[in-house]
């Protein structure tokens, strides 16, 4: 396949390119007005991620309405535990609820087969399929999934949570189960990963977000070797990036894993990283809450930012985007690297 622009690519593969891509962890959302429009004559959130054609609409905004150098389809992370046959609301404001938890091992087996999961995620290929059309070779399309250890916690604590203290209660209460639920998350991920590459996702991000709540032995335990078991299954043909957001002292054992790109949150500093993930591309990692200062700060903080990381470098935040961001702060943001030069 090629693109355009492949510049995003080119980089992700840790060839020398003549300035870092740029693109935005929730880039497809609320920070665009042509998101909110068609958001608002929706029934909610999830009925804008189950219809193919919409979801690709917003998928492409950011790439028309910014110029980033990379779309990411428009999806949730919480559509495995869905396929899993585990549904949640996604309450307006609030974020999503799950009306039935995991609590024993009955309902882990009650759950459905992980080989059994695209089968459920049709949705999700089609829309991937309309994106690419529509996209029509302009950049690359990005495919994601949550880490098992991240989804395991929405499967057991029903929500959100500061502390996610059920979900991490779990691993000490009971390990053989959250073994079970994690290997059978991780498994359904990559039979769901590996459909999205067959519909056209030229990366795969893994998202850890509740990676942070971990003490690192359980980071060790109980993420890490579900991360390693979803890269070996996808083949090391698509290049894979790992965001364990919060949990930077698992650094190193993150840059033995098979993937290409390590995606840094905020408080990361660029170059210690660099020591414990060597030979990864870097991905990252501006405070989110950069983008509210003037332009001229955001402009000399992205040059700054672009400077310490040094090449072998993708430009994004260090989370995503907060919905009221201003948007001209964050095309202040996308100019100053597009206008970069090595
Ligand atoms: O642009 C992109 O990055 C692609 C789309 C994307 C969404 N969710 C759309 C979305 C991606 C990559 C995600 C991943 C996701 N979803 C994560 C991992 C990344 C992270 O932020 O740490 C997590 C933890 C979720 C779970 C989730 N989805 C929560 C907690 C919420 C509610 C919070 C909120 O922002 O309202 C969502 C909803 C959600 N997912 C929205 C979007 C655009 C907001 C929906 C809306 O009301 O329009």
């Amino acid at each position: 396949m090629s693109y355009d622009n492949d510049l995003f690519l080119r980089a992700a593969r840790g060839e020398n390119t003549e300035r870092p891509p740029v693109w935005l962890m929730r880039q497809a959302g609320r920070i665009l007005p042509q998101y909110r429009a068609l958001r608002a004559q929706l029934s909610g959130f999830k009925e804008l991620v189950s219809t193919p054609d919409l979801a690709a609409e917003v998928t492409i905004q950011p790439v028309d309405e910014l110029g980033v150098d990379a779309a990411i389809i428009f999806s949730d992370i919480l559509v495995i535990p869905e396929a899993l046959g585990l549904d949640y609301t996604m309450v307006e404001k609030v974020g999503p609820r799950f009306p039935e938890v995991i609590k024993s091992m009955a309902d882990v087996n009650k759950l459905r087969p992980a080989a059994d999961a695209p089968s459920h995620l049709g949705y999700v290929y089609d829309a991937l399929d309309a994106t690419k059309k529509a996209l029509n070779n302009r950049v690359p399309l990005i495919g994601f999934a949550g880490a098992p250890w991240t989804i395991f916690a929405y499967m057991v604590e029903g929500g959100g949570s500061k502390t996610f203290s059920k979900a991490r209660a779990m691993l000490y209460k009971d390990p053989a189960l959250s073994h079970a639920l994690l290997e059978r998350i991780a498994r359904a991920t990559a039979a769901y990963l590996k459909g999205k590459v067959e519909h056209g996702a030229d990366l795969i991000q893994l998202f850890d977000s509740w990676a942070g709540v971990l003490p690192p032995a359980h980071y060790q335990e109980f993420s890490l070797p579900y991360l390693k078991l979803i890269i070996e299954e996808l083949g090391g043909k698509t290049p894979v990036t790992i965001f364990a957001k919060d949990a930077r002292h698992a650094l190193p054992q993150i840059g033995q894993l098979a993937c290409d790109v390590v995606q840094l949150d905020w408080i990361a500093d660029p170059v210690e990283a660099r020591k414990q993930v060597q030979g990864k591309v870097l991905q990252g990692n501006l405070d989110p809450v950069q983008l509210y200062a003037p332009h001229n700060e955001i402009i000399s903080a992205t040059n700054a930012m672009i400077k310490n990381f040094g090449g072998k470098h993708i430009v994004n935040l260090g989370h995503g985007v907060y919905p009221d961001t201003p948007l001209e702060g964050v095309r202040a943001f996308v100019d100053t690297v597009k206008g970069y030069r090595y």
